[in-house]
Parts: C-alpha cells; sequence; structure tokens
C-alpha cells in the first residue's frame, strides 16, 4: 500500500459521533420532518417514529456501522471482504450508486438553502410579505436556470473542498467547527418561536397526538424517514464507520448519533411551528414550508431579518455535513477499491454528480415538462433512491448480518470497545439479535412494498 493510499482514521471518538451525527442532521431533519409530522398526526407520528428509530433505525444503525469498522473499508470492498461473494459486493456496489444519485439532487435543494442565505441578508423576504408573493418568488428563483445550477455548483464546490482534505483535516475538523454552530443556532432559532405570542398552538399542535391521522400508511412513513434521516442503508454510516478505531464503542456511538438526530428533527419542529402559528400561517404548506411560509413568518415576527439569516445558514450547515458523507461514500469507494488518490476521485466524482443533477435542476425550469415514469427528473432521483434503494439496502444489512455473516461473528467484532456493555446487559444484546434476526427484515420489506405502491 503506498503512503499515499494509507487509510486514515478519526482523531477521536467525539470526532466520529460528529461526523456522523453531522451525516445524520441535514435537510431530512429541518426541511422534511417538520412537514411530514404536521401532514401525518403531529405527536402520534411522532410517538411511532420514535418507536421504528429505536426498533430498527438503532439496531441497523449499529450494524451498518459495525460492517464498516470490521473491515476498515468502503462499502463494496467490505461486503466483498466479510463474504467473499459477487452478490454481497454488489449490495455495497448498489449504495455507492444510490449516493451518487442522492448527492445529484440534494445538492440541488442545498444551493436553495445557500441562495436563501444571500435573500435574507439583502432583506429581499420583506418585500414579499405574503404568502402568495413569497410562493411567487421562490418560484422566479427556481425557474431561473442560472440562479439553480449557480448554486447548485457552489454547493458541489463547498463539498468538494471538505471531502478532498480528508477524513481528520476536512471532514471531521469540519464538523468539529460547523456542528456547534448548528446546535446553538437551532436553539436560538427555538427560543425565538417559543416565547412568540400565540406559540402555544404550534407546540401543541407538534406534541399532542392525533390519533385518526394514523394509517398504515403513515406507520410505513415514519419508519422512511427514520431510514433517511439517519442516513442509513447506502453505506455512509459504514463508510464512517471504517475510519473507527477497534477500541472505540459502537452501540454507545450509535445511541448519541439517534438521540443528537432526533433531537435537533424535534427542536427543528418546536421551531418552525410555534413561529407558523405564533404568526397565524398555514402549517400544512407541506414541502414549501421552509422556502415560501418561512420567509414570510419572517417578516411578521420581531427581530426576523436576523433570525432568517440564522435559518438559513442553519439549514446549509445541516445539508453541507450531509452532503460530505454521501461524497466520501463513493470517493472512498475509488480510494479504496481503484487505488485512486483522494483528490483525484473527489474531483472526478464531484464533477460527475453536478453533471448527473442538471437535470435535476432543470426540472424546475426548462425540463418541467419532461417527465420518467410520471416523475419530473428530480423527483424521480429522490423516489429511487429514497423508496427503493436505502430500505432496500437496510433490508439486505440486516438479512446480511443476520444470516450471511452470521449473528455470532457481528456480536464478536461489536464486542471489541463495547465489552462491558455487552457482557453486563444481555437483554440488550437479545434486543439487538431479534431486531436484525426479525424485525428488522419484515417491517422494511413491508415499508419497501409500499414505497413500490404495493398498498395503494
Ligand atoms: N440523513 C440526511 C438528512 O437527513 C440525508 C442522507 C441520506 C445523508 C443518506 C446521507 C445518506 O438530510
Amino acid at each position: 500500500m503506498s503512503a499515499q493510499n494509507q487509510r486514515e482514521q478519526w482523531g477521536s471518538k467525539i470526532g466520529f459521533i460528529l461526523a456522523a451525527a453531522g451525516s445524520a442532521i441535514g435537510l431530512g431533519n429541518i426541511w422534511k420532518f417538520p412537514y411530514v409530522a404536521g401532514e401525518n398526526g403531529g405527536a402520534a407520528f411522532v410517538l411511532i417514529y420514535l418507536i421504528c428509530t429505536a426498533l430498527i433505525g438503532l439496531p441497523v444503525l449499529i450494524g451498518e456501522i459495525l460492517i464498516g469498522r470490521s473491515t476498515s473499508k468502503d462499502p463494496v470492498g467490505a461486503f466483498k471482504s466479510l463474504s467473499g461473494s459477487k452478490f454481497w459486493a454488489s449490495v455495497g456496489g448498489m449504495g455507492v450508486i444510490a449516493g451518487f444519485i442522492i448527492l445529484s439532487f440534494y445538492a440541488v435543494v442545498a444551493g436553495w438553502s445557500l441562495g436563501y442565505i444571500y435573500e435574507a441578508v439583502t432583506g429581499k423576504f420583506h418585500a414579499f410579505p405574503e404568502p402568495s408573493q413569497a410562493a411567487n418568488h421562490f418560484g422566479d428563483l427556481i425557474g431561473n436556470v442560472y440562479w439553480i445550477v449557480g448554486y447548485f455548483a457552489l454547493f458541489m464546490i463547498i463539498t468538494m473542498f471538505v471531502v478532498v482534505a480528508g477524513v481528520q483535516k476536512g471532514i471531521e475538523r469540519g464538523s468539529k467547527i460547523m456542528m456547534p454552530i448548528l446546535f446553538a443556532l437551532i436553539i436560538i432559532l427555538v427560543i425565538r418561536g417559543v416565547t412568540l405570542e400565540g406559540a402555544e398552538a404550534g407546540i401543541a399542535f407538534l406534541l399532542k397526538p392525533d390519533w385518526s391521522l394514523i394509517t398504515g400508511k403513515s406507520i410505513l412513513e415514519a419508519l422512511g424517514q427514520s431510514f433517511f434521516t439517519l442516513s442509513m442503508g447506502m453505506g455512509a454510516m459504514l463508510t464512517y464507520g471504517s475510519y473507527m478505531s477497534k477500541k472505540d464503542n459502537i452501540p454507545t456511538s450509535a445511541v448519541n448519533i439517534v438521540i443528537l438526530d432526533t433531537s435537533i428533527a424535534l427542536l427543528a419542529g418546536l421551531a418552525i411551528f410555534s413561529s407558523v402559528f405564533a404568526t397565524g400561517l398555514d402549517p400544512t404548506a407541506g414541502p414549501g414550508l421552509i422556502f415560501h411560509t418561512l420567509p414570510v413568518v419572517f417578516t411578521k415576527m420581531p427581530g426576523g431579518y436576523i433570525f432568517s439569516i440564522v435559518f438559513f445558514i442553519l439549514l446549509s450547515i445541516a445539508a453541507l455535513t450531509s452532503a460530505i458523507s454521501l461524497l466520501e461514500v463513493i470517493t472512498a469507494y475509488f480510494v479504496d477499491e481503484k487505488n485512486w488518490s483522494r483528490k483525484k476521485a473527489v474531483m472526478v466524482f464531484g464533477g460527475i454528480t453536478f453533471l448527473i443533477g442538471i437535470p435535476s435542476a432543470l426540472s424546475f425550469n426548462v425540463l418541467s415538462n419532461f417527465s420518467i415514469f410520471g416523475l419530473s427528473f428530480f423527483d424521480f432521483a429522490d423516489y429511487i433512491t429514497s423508496n427503493i434503494m436505502l430500505p432496500l439496502g437496510g433490508l439486505l444489512i440486516s438479512v446480511f448480518i443476520a444470516y450471511r455473516w452470521g449473528f455470532g461473528n457481528a456480536l464478536a467484532n461489536l464486542r471489541n470497545g463495547a465489552e462491558n456493555l455487552i457482557d453486563n446487559y444481555p437483554v440488550l444484546v437479545t434486543i439487538w439479535k431479534i431486531s436484525v434476526k426479525y424485525l428488522s427484515p419484515v417491517l422494511i420489506f413491508l415499508v419497501f412494498l409500499y414505497s413500490i405502491g404495493i398498498f395503494n
């Protein structure tokens, strides 16, 4: 192995946790979670989402990180070395491809967030104080090819800049700087939101369960959200796990990641709904909640100018630390398997991701009439990854651990760094076993059937 390809490790335990939490916390928490919870019964949905995360999300996350740490390899190399089989290597390959596709549309939305920092700083929101005006303004921006492709390119360049610097000097250092800022910014926004007059209605909306809105569909929606938000099923957590030391405790780290990710989703929901209700706007605006409704909310609240800047910086940081993990999966694959230099892998695949993302960016303007299976290019990329590739990846990870690698082998590896926990609390091992052997495969299979439309 040449010095250039010497594999890096995280510099510290907290470095791994912050980087992995950075991957998990993203548009899924701040943009998607609040509106999905809002549409699916508020607290009732949140409760089901928490149960799904505890019973399936956490066990599969532990398994995915473990596969990475046990092999110190990228997803393809990891599955190959544990099984020696082409089929399982191709499961890793599917993850690498999924990462690529997710990044290509994720970075488009992240670009909007960067663009909205500029809108906020230049005080544009005050020029469009009515919800319909704000929605039209958003439509005009994403309808502009130069605006959408320009900010997309800018976001990709920033992402590449961090990844090219390497695991410790890029990803870990970036996460250590950005994650504390993210936590501070969200606390500021929550305090602002809940202290507004009339905020109680928003808090109640998020915390009071409406069981009548819970259907089979929303239960499965909760599980899907749990996957996307924990960055599971495509090898991002596997790759981050591969830079972990064998002495680190995986179960405890995974619990920390889940707690951080879930708290940020709940806090984002609290900040957004308390502000939306206090200003008398529509909480069920769906995916447009952040880009049409929130700017109007900011024009109506005291200090809204500052808080609008804070919000879009927060959103951009969250998206950036997730995008970094997506680009790292492809980079790790070319560095580990093809012996490329990190720089070459980042340049080539950052560039290709940008090219693949262009049709997604153009879905909102020149290609708006073009569709694949009735979906725009953007929605298609989102659909095949979030609804098909991630659940399938998660399902295969639990099947791999339980039935191919073998639960005993997995447990023996998991014990490294977690001896006390595993020896003193055998009940936790039993829960993990039941989850990876039965609960996760069966329930994920149901999500999968749901997402390909079997139950519709
Ligand atoms: N977890 C990220 C979010 O919530 C999205 C993501 C999915 C990142 C898969 C990496 C891998 O925004």
